[in-house]
């Protein structure tokens, strides 16, 4: 995940965002599209009932009041009825409404194999109606039965052979399976076909559309946070960071920055002027201390010398330079131990001080030699002090010429 970590927060932010409203983009569109298919489904079986309903009770009522009719003119047999009826009420429709039976009179009411099976289904008395969304070659459709009951005044010609008019008698011979019903069993079922793929399709396509809209409105709200988030947080804290590379590889502390607003940023930056100003100040002051200490040394009346724990010495004054009769770039880097006698003793003695961890004034010592200019030994009496500076400890040696009156202190 370290690749992640490095990107930028704009892009960081805009990842998640888009991973987040992607999800939710299809968990929302697999719902949608679920929940509308149900809802369609749900309307379209409501309309298969009520046409199921209209064509039963056509029959029935066909079938109660009829006496010898259809024997005069068929077109009145309460199946042949329905049958228009059912043409009627479905012409300009893609909906497709048969009846049927197992035990057919015409052949045209012959069930195909599904609706075969959901008759067979429905004689077992288990549900009231059936309804499926079935695949089929034309993509999908709902498929409805409401099953018919034999009553009384059915069985007037699908009662028993013997007591069936004659021109049914005449049609149908004896034997024959469309007879011999009795009351309550299941005759036939009105069976409703309603194509879907339309209506899914059209879904679908309002489904894309609604997808392209939310899609194109998530982008906008991506590309508006992406600017609001440059402006508010990203760009200042490049600033600061900008700031503080600048600070490190100048070492000035003069930079600052332009303050906007008083929130999380705006303190952000309040901070880091504050702590530049605090910076410059003390840099300023640690600047005027050293330069006064130069100034202290130089005019100093005593011979002075700043050197490292290891000896090299890194300050001299001009009294220093006319005591060893070198030059400043000599004396400089030299080894101050070197130049006075005993120095090796000295060395150990301080550095057994600085190890024990002891600061300040650490050492006077009387009486040390030092070869002067002319090359020969002087008395002299020094005093050490340590200091650390930047981490390092600098010692500070004072040398007061023993034979020289007048010059006893600096
Ligand atoms: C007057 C006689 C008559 C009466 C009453 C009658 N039917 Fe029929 N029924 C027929 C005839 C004739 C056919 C065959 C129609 C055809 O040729 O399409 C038929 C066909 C059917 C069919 C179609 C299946 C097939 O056999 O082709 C069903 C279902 C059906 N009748 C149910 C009923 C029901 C339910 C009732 C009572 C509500 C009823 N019928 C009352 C004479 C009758």
């Amino acid at each position: 995940m370290s690749w992640f970590t490095n990107l930028g927060i704009t892009i960081k932010f805009n990842i998640i965002l888009t991973v987040c409203m992607v999800s939710l983009f299809i968990f929302g569109a697999i719902y949608g599209y679920h929940r509308q298919q149900k809802l369609i489904v749900a309307g379209e079986v409501d309309n298969a009932r009520i046409i199921a309903r209209q064509i039963i009770e056509a029959r029935e009522y066909m079938s109660l009041v009829l006496t010898d009719e259809p024997a005069r003119n068929y077109n009145l047999v309460p199946q042949v009825v329905a049958t228009r009826i059912a043409q009627r009420i479905t012409k300009n429709t893609s909906y497709y409404v048969r009846q049927i039976s197992l035990r057919f009179r015409n052949p045209a009411n012959r069930p195909d194999p599904y609706e075969e099976e959901q008759l067979r289904g429905l004689a077992n008395g288990s549900t009231k109606e059936s309804f499926q969304v079935i695949q089929g070659a034309k993509g999908e459709s709902l498929r409805y039965l409401f099953p018919m009951m034999a009553d009384n005044s059915c069985l007037e010609c699908h009662g028993s052979y013997e007591s069936a008019p004659l021109f049914v008698r005449q049609r149908f011979p004896k034997g024959h399976p469309s007879y011999n019903y009795h009351p309550g069993e299941i005759i036939g079922a009105v069976s409703v076909t309603i194509p879907l793929a339309e209506l899914f399709g059209a879904m679908s396509v309002n489904l894309r559309h609604d997808l392209i809209i939310r899609g194109g409105m998530f982008l906008l709200v991506l590309l508006v946070m992406g600017y609001v988030i440059h402006q508010a947080v990203i760009n200042p804290i490049s600033l600061v960071a900008r700031s503080i590379t600048l600070v490190a590889r100048t070492g000035t502390f003069s930079d600052r920055i332009p303050q906007r607003g008083k929130d999380e940023i705006g303190q952000l930056i309040a901070a880091f002027n504050e702590l530049m100003a605090e910076l410059e100040r003390k840099t300023e002051q640690s600047r005027e201390s050293g330069e006064r200490y130069r100034n202290f040394i130089r005019m100093a009346r005593s011979a002075v010398v700043t050197f490292m724990e290891d000896g090299k010495i890194v300050i001299s004054n001009e009294k220093a330079e006319r005591l060893f009769g070198k030059s400043r770039q000599e004396i400089i880097g030299e080894d101050f131990y070197q130049l006075i006698e005993s120095g090796g003793r000295l060395r150990e003695k301080i550095g057994a001080r600085l190890a024990s961890g002891n600061d300040g004034m650490i050492v006077e010592t009387r009486e040390h030699r030092v070869r002067g200019s002319s090359g020969d030994w002087r008395p002299f009496e020094i005093a050490l002090s340590a200091s650390k500076s930047e981490g390092k400890t600098m010692i500070t040696a004072i040398l007061r010429d023993m034979s020289e009156q007048g010059s006893r202190r600096i």
